[in-house]
C-alpha cells in the first residue's frame, strides 16, 4: 500500500490555481525530486500536504487516514510528516540543543533528559554537536539548515518534506546540506524534495516529478526525466538548464554580469569552485582580451553548456569578422592561460562566422589546493 495518495488535489487562490489536478502515489522510501519552471505549485503541493494550506479540493491520504479531512488533527499530521523550509525557521531565542527539544517535549511527551540525550544524537549525525549551545544567530546559513533537519528528524517522522533547503545558502555551504540529505536517504527517509540541484536530484532521487500546467506534468526515474523526457515542456525545461546563452552586443558589454551569470550556471550545475574558476578564465581570457577587443566580431554568441555524457561544461562563441583564432592569432599570455583552463580548444572558420569551443577543465580538487592559485580573477 502507497504511504500517500493524492487524488484530484486543487488549490485556488484568488488569481491563479497553482494545483489543477494532482494526482500521484508515494510509496515508502521512495526519493522524490519535485522539479519545474517558477511559479508552477512546487511549494504549493508540498503546503497542501502538510496541511500549511487548505486544498480547495481532493484528497491526500497518508497512512490509511484521509488528512485533508476536516476532522483530521494537524499536530498528528505534522509530527510524522516533518518540513524543512528555504528559511530554516529557528527559533531565534532558544539554542540550538533547545530548538531541537522543543517539540518532541511538548508533542511526543519525552522527558527533557530523553529529548536532550536524541538532540545530541541528532546533532553529532549532522556534525554540530559542538553548537549545542549556541544560538541560530551565531550559526552559519549551512549550518542553521543542518540544524533544522535535525529538528524534523527528532520528531521521528516518516516523511520529510524539503522546500528548496539549499537555495537560500551561500554556494559554498550548499554541499554539507545535501551530504546530510543524501545520509537520509541512505538510511531509507521517505522525503520530497523541492530542488533545483539537478546533480543532486539525479544521484539522490528514486522518481522525479516535473510540474507544470497545474499538476505532475511529467515523472518518471532521473534518467528518464532528465536523459529522455518524453514531453515538449520537460524537455524545454531540461535543457534550458543545460544551457546559458549569452550575447555580447559591443566591447563595452557588462562582464561582470556575464561572469555572475556563469558562476550561478556552473553552481546551478554543481560544478567545482575550481571548475567554475577555470569556465570565467576561459570566459576572460579568450572572449574578453582577446576576442571582443575587434572591431568587426560582433555580436558574439556565446554558449556556455553542459555536455550529454559527462559533467564536462563547455564555452563555445560564434562571432564574425575575418579568420581569427584567439589561440594563435591573439595575445600569447591569453592564449596560455586559456589553454591551461582548458582541457581542449578548437577554432574553425566558415561561411565568415568564426567558431571557438573550449571544453573546460573539470577539477574536482578539494578546496584547500585551490587556494594556492594567484588572486587572478
Ligand atoms: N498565499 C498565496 N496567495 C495567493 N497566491 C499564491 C499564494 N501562494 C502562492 N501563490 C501563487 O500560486 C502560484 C504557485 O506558487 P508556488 O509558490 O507554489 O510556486 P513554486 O513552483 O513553488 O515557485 P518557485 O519555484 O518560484 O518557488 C504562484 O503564481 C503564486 O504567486
Ligand atoms: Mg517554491
Amino acid at each position: 500500500m502507497s504511504m500517500i495518495k493524492i487524488e484530484h488535489l486543487r488549490k485556488e487562490y484568488p488569481n491563479v490555481t497553482p494545483l489543477e489536478d494532482v494526482n500521484a502515489e508515494i510509496n515508502k522510501g521512495d526519493v522524490i525530486s519535485i522539479i519545474g519552471p517558477s511559479g508552477t505549485g512546487k511549494s504549493t503541493l508540498l503546503r497542501c500536504l502538510n496541511q500549511l494550506e487548505k486544498p480547495t479540493s481532493g484528497t491526500v491520504t497518508f497512512d490509511g487516514e484521509v488528512i485533508t479531512d476536516s476532522k483530521c488533527k494537524m499536530e498528528h499530521i505534522r509530527q510524522k510528516m516533518g518540513m524543512v523550509f528555504q528559511s530554516f525557521n529557528l527559533f531565534s531565542n532558544l539554542n540550538i540543543i533547545e530548538n531541537i527539544m522543543a517539540a518532541p517535549i511538548k508533542l511526543l511527551g519525552k522527558s527533557r533528559q530523553e529529548a536532550y540525550d536524541e538532540g545530541m544524537e541528532l546533532l553529532k549525525r549532522v556534525g554540530l554537536a559542538e553548537k549545542a549551545l549556541n544560538f541560530p544567530d551565531e550559526l552559519s546559513g549551512g549550518q542553521k539548515q543542518r540544524v533544522a533537519i535535525a529538528r524534523a528528524i527528532a520528531m521521528k517522522p516518516e516523511m520529510i518534506l524539503f522546500d528548496e533547503p539549499t537555495s537560500a545558502l551561500d554556494p559554498t555551504m550548499v554541499g554539507e546540506v545535501l551530504q546530510v540529505i543524501r545520509g537520509l536517504a541512505r538510511d531509507g527517509m521517505t522525503m520530497m524534495i523541492v530542488t533545483h540541484e539537478m546533480n543532486f536530484a539525479r544521484d539522490v532521487s528514486t522518481r522525479v516529478f516535473y510540474m507544470d500546467e497545474g499538476g505532475i506534468y511529467e515523472e518518471g526515474t532521473p534518467e528518464q526525466i532528465f536523459d529522455n523526457p518524453v514531453k515538449e515542456k520537460t524537455r524545454i525545461f531540461i535543457k534550458r538548464l543545460k544551457q546559458l546563452p549569452l550575447t555580447i552586443e559591443s566591447a563595452d558589454f557588462d562582464f561582470i554580469n556575464c561572469s555572475a551569470q556563469l558562476e550561478t550556471f556552473a553552481r546551478d550545475n554543481m560544478l567545482s569552485d575550481r571548475t567554475i574558476h577555470n569556465l570565467q578564465l576561459v570566459f576572460e581570457e579568450a572572449l574578453t582580451q582577446n576576442i571582443a577587443i575587434r572591431n568587426d566580431v560582433f555580436p558574439i554568441s556565446v554558449m556556455a553548456e553542459l555536455s550529454e555524457t559527462d559533467e564536462s561544461i563547455v564555452l563555445k562563441a560564434t562571432y564574425g569578422g575575418e579568420k581569427f583564432d584567439p589561440m594563435t592569432d591573439g595575445d600569447e599570455v591569453s592564449a596560455a592561460i586559456v589553454n591551461n583552463a582548458s582541457a581542449s580548444t578548437e577554432h574553425s572558420f566558415e561561411n565568415c562566422r568564426n567558431r571557438f569551443k573550449s571544453v573546460i577543465k573539470n577539477s574536482r580538487e578539494p578546496e584547500k589546493t585551490k587556494k594556492k592559485r594567484s588572486g587572478r580573477k
